[in-house]
């Protein structure tokens, strides 16, 4: 088994690239057998960049359409800690089937706090397709519609996916030794 170091912590190889093109083929075959029509690909920036630029190539629809966006921290004006916004949505989504694209869902906080921001805009439909999910850990409502992995909860990096934004970079999933 491969290793890895990355800021003094190992991490051993654990979905290779011929598996992660594997788990694309068939959430993309998913995708494209859905009724989803015209679909309004919303990337999250930066975990998905890699998967989503896999992901859109294999999609067959058509009118299929991808942006970027970015979810960002910031400290709010109420006593209650830090606000997420959506940053960089382009265009009009009112009336547009959005697929989500995450990299991977954990706690499910994140993809809680996109749904709220996309609320307002009024989208026809909105799916949410993740390569990787930690299903043990998972406590929202929000349903994830395509998964290409289900994974324990363990911490994953590579193929976009960073710790402490290194080894975004490794063409393999690699997860931490414990
Ligand atoms: P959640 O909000 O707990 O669902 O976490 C989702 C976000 O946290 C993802 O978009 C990732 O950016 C990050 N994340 C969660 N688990 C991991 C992991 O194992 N490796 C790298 N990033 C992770
Ligand atoms: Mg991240």
């Amino acid at each position: 088994m491969k290793e890895i170091n990355l800021d003094n912590k190992v991490f051993r190889q654990y979905i290779c690239r011929d598996e992660i093109v594997c788990i694309i083929e068939d959430i993309s075959n998913k995708i494209n057998q859905s009724k989803i029509q015209n679909p309004y690909f919303l990337a999250i920036l930066d975990g998905s960049f890699i998967f989503a630029s896999d992901l859109i190539r294999k999609i067959q629809i058509p009118n299929t359409q991808i942006s970027f966006v970015k979810l960002t921290s910031y400290a709010g004006t109420e006593s209650t800690g830090t606000v997420k916004e959506l940053i960089g949505l382009k265009e009009d989504i009112s009336n547009r089937n959005v697929i989500i694209i995450e990299d991977i869902i954990d706690t499910g906080n994140t993809i809680t706090e996109i749904f709220k921001s996309l609320e307002k805009y009024n989208a026809a439909s909105i799916s949410v397709a993740t390569l990787l999910m930690k299903p043990d850990v998972y406590n929202k409502d929000v349903k994830i519609n395509f998964i290409g992995k289900k994974i324990p909860n363990d911490f994953v990096v590579g193929y976009g996916m960073d710790f402490d934004e290194n080894g975004r970079n490794l063409p393999h999933i690699y997860k931490l030794k414990k």
